[in-house]
Parts: structure tokens; C-alpha cells; sequence
């Protein structure tokens, strides 16, 4: 306890600790409520132009209104008021992270703004692509991917999951393509080069989705379905078929699904996430296709936030371990219900073992859930903690309460905050009235909570998961390691999981004909299975096993997801032998990255 005057004299500090660091916006004073858009997508100059029209409610008088932009043209600002007035406006200084506040004058508080703008080829949260980089090869494409702050860079906007917005768009596209977005969709709408859309329910900004290309639409049910290109559309129908049993799984657990329609929509391989849980409609990596449906987890993954993130909105990015870590708890109580505990069990050890190799790694202060993210860019300190020690303390509550209690509680948190935003004090309230204070025999209180939310690496009391399946394997491992002998295990029907656990745990360093007769017996490095590749590829890094160059060029020149090309880029830089190659590979695969993607292997190239 800090002695009374010393709380007295920090207190003021929270009170000037900037809350909402990541927008120039006056959320305080006036809040957007509803944009239009009206826009036209030409990728010959790979922009976007048209007008953004804001409405707003006025909490506060202001005499002008700060908007977020990043790398836009601003043309011309009016009022849309009785006369449409121009506004007069000036871009205000640019800040690397955050990118420039366009300050409009609006002294007669007109509730709605139109900016006419365009967008920059290099605009962060776009991603133009020319034919060649897509499945078919035959039409470009084009989408975006706002989370966090790149909202700002196609939209001038209050950039901020602070707020909600309902949103209508007009898209004008070349003929030949469709357009989609995070709102009601008709797959069957003519090619007619326009494409109208409407989105009725308020979402934080940064969900606000759009893309274009060769797309076509699989229907599992009325209310699921799938957009891919032509050669893809296929292949991805059936990969992903449990996705309406995933919804009506995860339906019992908290409630109805809220948002009507759950489609999903397969991007080119260079999109720089597995996934983004757009609403109704969320953006999937194609190398999630592995054509047994073992990588269907990050379906599970974006669906759970239709409750998670977009129905309760986690209010900064500091607290974005209410976006994801309750989300990967779902993602896992959905493999588990649809498919089986055991593989459930599975995926919690590996999430567990990439935590604890996280936490290795990282600062402290980058350990809680709670991110000090002033004065940073929240990309950069995303990492497995909020995600899978967000998960671990959900298993922590579910471990010391029960199930049935958790489960209660999380539908009424549900409940509550639909359509809100809630920020981690909040949270660590409600839940203390509707479960740590409800349960008082369990003996847990906040003080405990606040540990995982504000303190570094793991609690003592934390619940480690563990896997009958991978104790096996764990055997395997030993057998392996001790004789190096390729009939000391035998992986019969190995699933993905237990393969990654299996290269992950053995011995790093081999010798060369060990490894050999390892990927001749079990064709490793043609794996068409990413995530065993993502583990197998670091081992022949470690070992300069040549056999498999090439097939990690192949791995990177045609995967942009910076999950599975990151850490190899990482250890090629690292290697004194490799690096020179790393660096060749990596300008021969930088055109086809996402701007996201091309910024995070620049800086690891940077390094020394
Ligand atoms: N919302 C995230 C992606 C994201 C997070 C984008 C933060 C920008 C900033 C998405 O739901 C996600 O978590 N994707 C993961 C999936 C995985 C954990 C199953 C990914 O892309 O790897
Ligand atoms: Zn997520």
C-alpha cells in the first residue's frame, strides 16, 4: 500500500495519462456515428478517390474538428449543412506512428462532413495487388486491412475502437470485379461496376472492410458462406464446411450469433494475417487450405470474435487482450466441441509452448496483458501474450470456477456490453460483481486478476494445459534424440499438432545425414501443411541442410503472412552464412508483400 499523500499526488496522473493515444480525434467532444462512402477503386494509379462523409454528435462545443489520416490528399472539406458550405482545413503535423491530423474549422457545429480525398499507392492498410500475385492470375485485386491504425490510410476518420459507426458505401469497381464488404453483401448482384452496401449495426472503425477481385460465392447454409477466387473456390468450400456447425457451437455456448450473416472471404497468400474477423464477412489467408481441414482453428479463431471484438470492443489497444486472448479461449472451446478435446488439449500445449518462448523474449513491460503502448505503435507490441496468456487466464477462471460458471458468465458479459467497448478496469469490475464476488468460497478476488493484467510472465497459480496425445509424443522425442535412429518413434496418423510439437521439441541441432533420412522417410519439406512447415523450416536453418533451400525460397516468395515468414527471416538474418541468401530471397518476394509485411522484414534486415 502507498502511503495516502502519495495516492493523492499520482492520482492526477491518470487523470493527465493520455486515454485514448492512438487518434488526434476529440472522442471526448464529438463522436462520429455514421460514415458513406463513395469511392472508386482504380488499379491502374492504385488509389482510392471519392468523398467520406462523417456524421457526428456533438458532446462538447469545439470549434473544429480533428480527424485521423495517414498518406491521404485532401481535396476539399464541406459542411453539409443548409448551404454546403466548404470548410476550410489544414493538415497538422505528421507523426511516424500515428500519421497527420486533418484539423477542420467547423464553427457552426454542422453535424455532417464531407472530405474529399484520395488515397497513396503505398497507403499501409491497402494492399494492391497485380494479377500475377493472385490464384487466378487473371484480374487484379485489392483489399484492406485496417487493424489497428491503418483505417486512417483509406479513410479520413476518428480512427479509434473507442467509438461505433453504422456505414453505407457506393464502390465503383472495373467491371469484371466484385466488391465486398464488412456489411450486407448480395453475392448474386450483377457485375455492373457499382456495388452498393449497407451496414445497420455500429462497429468500431476498424472493422469497416473492403475487397475486390475475381470473386466468387460458395453457400454452405443461407447464412454461410465462402468468396474466393474461381481456382480456389473449390478447394476452400470444402476445407472450411464445419464453419456453420462452428457457429451454431459456439451459438450454445454464448447466445445468437449477432451479426446475421457469416461469410468468409479467401485472400491472395500475401495477405499479411491468418485471419480478420471483418463482421459478417471475415478475411482468411489461403494457407490455411491444407486440404484436410487441420488448420480450421483460425476459423473458429475470427468467428469467436463476432462475440469477442466486435460485438464487445476492446476500448484502446492497450487492452487488446479483450479482443484476442477471450477470443483464442473461444477459438479453442469451438475445436473442441466441433472436433474433439483431445485436439482442443492439443493446441492449448502449443499455444502454451510459443507463450513461454514469447516471454523469453520479451521486454517485461511487454509481458501483462495491459500493454503500455503510449507513444508506440500498437503493431509492434502485439504479440503471443495477449493472445495466449489472454487465453490462459480465461482457463484459469474456467479451472478455479467451473465451466458451467464461466460459461454463465461470459454470455451475460455478452450480453451487457453489446455493442460497447469495454477497457480492462472495466472489465476486472464487472467481472468481480458477476463472478469473483459471486463465488467467494473459490477465493479468488481482483488482487489476483490484476496480477495477470499488470504484472509480467505468468502467476504462480497459473493452470499449465497439458495433452495425453503429445506425453506420447513427448516419448517419441526422447527415443528420437537419444538413438537419432528413424525406427525409434513411429508417428502413425500423426495429426499437425503433434508433428510441430514433435520438431519443436527435438534436438535443434543435427547432423546433416540425420536429417535427411528424417525428411526422406516423412517428406518434410514438402510438407503442404504450413504450420509444419513454419516448424520444420527453422531446423533446416539451424543445420544448413541444403535439401531444403529451396523449398524455403518457394515458402517465402509465395507467402506473405508475416506469422509464417517473420521468424524464418529472423534466423536467416541472424545466420553469418545464410544472410546474404536471406536478403536476396527476400528482395525477389518484397514486391508481392503487403506493405505491412515488407515493413517488418525491412527492420529485421535493418539489424546487425
Ligand atoms: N484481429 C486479428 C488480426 C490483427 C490483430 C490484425 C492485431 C491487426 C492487429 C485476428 O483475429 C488474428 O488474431 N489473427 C491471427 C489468427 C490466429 C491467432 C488464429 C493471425 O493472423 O495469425
Ligand atoms: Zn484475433
Amino acid at each position: 500500500m502507498l502511503p495516502k499523500f502519495l495516492y493523492i499526488l499520482l492520482l492526477p496522473l491518470s487523470v493527465w495519462a493520455n486515454e485514448h493515444p492512438h487518434t488526434f480525434s476529440q472522442v471526448d467532444s464529438v463522436k462520429m456515428t455514421h460514415i458513406h462512402l463513395d469511392l472508386k477503386a482504380d488499379f491502374k494509379t492504385k488509389t482510392l478517390s471519392g468523398i467520406a462523409q462523417l456524421t457526428f454528435k456533438y458532446i462538447k462545443p469545439i470549434e473544429s474538428i480533428i480527424l485521423d489520416t495517414r498518406a491521404l490528399t485532401i481535396n476539399s472539406v464541406r459542411a453539409d449543412c443548409k448551404d454546403k458550405t466548404p470548410l476550410s482545413f489544414k493538415m497538422g503535423k505528421e507523426d511516424k506512428i500515428l500519421g497527420t491530423p486533418l484539423i477542420i474549422s467547423n464553427p457552426n457545429q454542422c453535424p455532417q462532413i464531407s472530405i474529399n480525398y484520395k488515397t497513396s499507392p503505398q497507403a499501409s492498410g491497402l494492399q494492391w495487388l497485380d494479377k500475377e500475385l493472385t490464384a487466378d492470375k487473371k484480374y487484379p485485386f485489392l483489399f484492406t486491412q485496417s487493424e489497428a491504425i491503418h483505417g486512417r490510410s483509406w479513410i479520413p476518420m476518428q480512427d479509434t475502437p473507442a467509438i461505433r459507426v453504422t456505414y453505407d458505401a457506393t464502390i465503383y469497381t472495373p467491371k469484371a470485379l466484385r466488391a465486398v464488404m464488412s456489411a450486407k453483401n448480395d453475392p448474386e448482384s450483377p457485375l455492373s461496376g457499382v456495388f452498393h452496401f449497407n451496414m445497420p449495426q455500429a462497429i468500431p472503425p476498424y472493422l469497416i472492410a473492403l475487397a475486390i477481385g475475381d470473386l466468387h460465392y460458395h453457400s454452405w447454409v443461407k447464412r454461410s458462406g465462402v468468396y474466393a477466387e474461381p481456382a480456389l473456390l473449390e478447394a476452400a468450400a470444402k476445407e472450411f464446411e464445419d464453419t456453420p456447425a462452428m457457429i451454431s457451437a459456439t451459438e450454445k455456448l454464448y447466445g445468437p450469433y449477432p451479426w446475421q450473416q457469416y461469410d468468409l472471404l479467401i485472400l491472395p497468400p500475401s495477405f499479411p494475417f491468418g485471419g480478420m474477423e471483418n463482421p459478417r464477412v471475415s478475411f482468411i489467408t489461403p494457407t490455411v487450405i491444407a486440404g484436410d481441414k487441420s488448420l480450421t482453428s483460425l476459423i473458429s479463431h475470427e468467428l469467436a470474435h463476432s462475440w469477442s471484438g466486435n460485438l464487445v470492443t476492446n476500448g484502446r489497444w492497450a487492452d487488446i487482450w479483450l479482443n484476442e486472448g477471450i477470443t483464442s479461449y473461444i477459438e479453442n472451446r469451438i475445436i473442441e466441441s466441433v472436433y474433439s478435446r483431445s485436439l482442443a488439449k492439443m493446441e492449448q500445449v502449443l499455444s502454451y509452448q510459443a507463450l513461454q518462448k514469447d516471454l523469453a523474449e520479451l521486454d517485461k513491460k511487454d509481458q501483462s496483458l495491459v500493454l503500455p503502448l503510449e507513444g508506440r505503435d500498437p503493431d509492434d507490441a502485439f504479440t503471443d501474450v495477449p493472445y495466449n496468456k489472454g487465453a490462459l487466464l480465461m482457463f484459469y477462471l474456467e479451472d478455479k470456477f467451473g465451466r458451467q460458471h464461466l460459461d454463465n458468465f461470459l454470455k451475460g458479459y455478452f450480453k451487457q456490453f453489446s455493442f460497447k467497448t469495454i477497457t480492462s478496469p472495466k472489465f476486472l469490475n464487472y467481472l468481480d460483481e458477476h463472478l469473483l464476488k459471486t463465488y467467494p468460497k473459490v477465493g479468488i478476488t481482483s488482487k489476483n486478476i490484476r496480477k495477470w493484467l499488470y504484472q509480467p510472465a505468468l502467476p504462480n497459480d497459473a493452470v499449465i494445459p497439458t495433452s495425453q496425445r503429445l506425453q506420447k509424443v513427448a516419448e517419441d522425442i526422447k527415443k528420437w534424440n537419444k538413438t537419432l535412429s528413424i525406427n525409434s518413434f513411429s508417428p502413425k496418423n500423426w495429426s499437425y499438432q503433434e508433428w510441430v510439437y514433435f520438431l519443436n521439441n527435438i534436438k535443434q541441432q543435427l547432423d546433416v545425414n540425420s536429417l535427411a533420412k528424417l525428411d526422406k522417410k516423412y517428406h518434410l519439406t514438402q510438407t503442404g501443411n504450413a504450420e509444419i512447415a513454419l516448424a520444420w523450416f527453422p531446423i533446416v536453418i539451424k543445420n544448413h541442410y541444403q535439401a531444403g533451400y529451396s523449398a524455403i525460397e518457394h515458402h517465402l516468395i509465395s507467402i506473405g503472412r508475416r506469422r509464417l515468414i517473420l521468424p524464418l527471416y529472423k534466423l536467416l538474418a541472424k545466420d553469418p552464412i545464410l544472410r546474404d541468401w536471406g536478403y536476396q530471397v527476400f528482395q525477389k518476394a518484397r514486391p508481392g508483400y503487403h506493405p505491412l509485411a515488407q515493413g517488418s522484414v525491412d527492420k529485421i534486415f535493418a539489424k546487425k
